[in-house]
């Protein structure tokens, strides 16, 4: 069990989240159900925001919003005083719809299409994250054609990537991502040379995602100065911000112990001032960009329990009324989640037991080999840390319609996102 939050277990023994027990919200609004803890949500933003007013307080957070992004989200990060990352017409429209400041919004992807970069021209967003030379050299024409100076940073490959608990120092750049720090150079000239139409703001980097060392972040942000002043050097471009983007790692297991929100930010504002005095650069800006971080504790995913089979002397299957359809994770990435009985909170683990899902794919099991109480057909299965990258992959796989999300606060539950409807799942078809 992961109690992150509000969560805690009542005294009917049964889990419950922003003040709600697990159990009546099962029944009010069906399962599979996503339920976030706003109040944790909140305060993941403003411990992000308290600790760059301690540690560098010429910052930005940048909530990434491909962790989760439906409009109550998007409204909740514009109240926290956040920043957004897009990433997709689709997310940007999300944002632009949900009343996000479009200065706040901050444009990612390796892909924009032309159409995607006009949007975000008309919208007039906060900064277009460019990615290629291609992208630069049409933004660059399409900034003329619109005849406004876009603001831009140019996304550098620091030849470090970050995985869970391991890092490597590549010297190469493979990646679909951004510039190697050579033709990085190239896209800076460009940018300068086209300065009637570009804005050159700085730099950005990501190192990768779900990072339990801070020693990374270090080196990027060591790498990411040292560019900077190169450039300097050569080009006499100070940058005024640099975006080190998102990455830090959230608990999915009982002992996983991720650095503090608190420690991350100390550790990028140390760095990031160690190596401008050692290049003797102007502090820029720095700009983070959470996703997990933010919203990924603050989730859970409630399932009914259905046909509990066993395989003599093999496992104990138990089938859930979701899956990989509301979270591909396990079945993409191997992912590793904790879970428990939500309508049997305290009672003591017997029985080891694999959970799977409903999907036509012998892949779709969420959880192999863990231990719960007793599993009766009827039970609620609580799935922890499920609030980043659940929903925002979940899919109609088998026709499934995608489950609602609620966001639960002080004892009150409100839809965010309604659960679709079989009438939703044919709503595109044309016969
Ligand atoms: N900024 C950029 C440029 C990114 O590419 C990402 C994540 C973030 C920020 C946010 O990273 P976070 O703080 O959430 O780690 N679907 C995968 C994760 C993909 C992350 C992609 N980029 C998963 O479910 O683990």
């Amino acid at each position: 069990m992961i109690l992150a939050g509000t969560m805690k277990i009542n005294y009917k023994q049964h889990l419950e989240i922003g003040g709600c027990d697990t159990v009546e919200l099962a029944k009010q609004y069906g399962t599979p159900l996503y339920v976030m803890d706003e109040e944790l949500i909140r305060e993941n933003c403003r411990r992000y925001l308290r600790a760059l007013k301690k540690y560098y307080p010429r910052g930005k957070i940048i909530y990434a919003g491909k962790a989760l992004l439906v409009k109550a989200v998007a409204n909740l990060m514009e109240e926290e005083g956040l920043g957004l990352d897009v990433v997709s017409g689709g997310e940007l429209y999300t944002a632009l719809k949900a009343g996000f400041p479009s200065e706040r919004i901050y444009f990612h992807g390796n892909n924009k299409s032309r159409r995607e970069l006009e949007e975000a021209l008309e919208a007039g967003i906060g900064r277009i994250v460019v990615d290629s030379m291609s992208e630069l050299k049409e933004l660059a024409e399409l900034s003329r054609e619109y005849r406004q100076k876009t603001p831009i940073l140019i996304r550098v490959k620091p030849g470090i990537e970050a995985h869970t608990h391991d890092y490597i120092r590549t010297g190469q750049d493979d990646s679909k991502f951004g510039f190697g720090l050579a033709d990085a150079f190239d896209a800076t000239n460009f940018a300068l040379d086209n300065g009637s139409f570009l804005e050159l703001r700085g730099f950005h980097c990501h190192i990768g995602s779900q990072i339990f060392q801070l020693e990374p972040f270090r080196l990027a942000a060591g790498v990411m100065i040292k560019f900077m002043s190169d450039i300097r050097d050569k080009t006499g471009f100070i940058a005024p911000e640099l975006d080190i983007g998102g990455g830090l790692g959230i608990r999915y297991r009982r002992d996983d112990r991720p650095p503090s929100i608190e420690a991350f930010v100390e550790c990028v504002a140390g760095a990031v001032r160690k190596y401008a005095l050692e290049h003797n650069y102007p502090l820029p800006e720095i700009l983070l960009e959470p996703g997990r971080s933010i919203v990924g504790e603050a989730g859970i995913t409630l399932y009914t329990v259905g046909v509990v089979k066993d395989v003599p002397g093999i496992r104990r299957f138990v089938s859930i009324d979701g899956g990989m359809t509301d979270n591909i994770r396990p079945a993409l990435y191997g992912a590793v989640y904790e879970a428990a009985l939500a309508n049997k909170a305290l009672q003591e683990p017997a029985e080891m037991v694999t959970i799977a899902g409903k999907a036509c794919e012998s892949g779709d099991l969420l959880i192999e080999d863990i231990h719960l109480p007793p599993v009766e057909k009827g039970d609620l299965l609580a799935v922890f840390s499920t609030g980043a990258y659940c929903y925002s992959m979940a899919s109609n796989y088998n026709r499934n319609p995608r489950p609602a999300v609620i966001f639960v606060r002080n004892g009150k539950s409100r839809v965010i996102v309604r659960r679709e409807t079989y009438e939703d799942l044919v709503s595109l078809d044309e016969i």
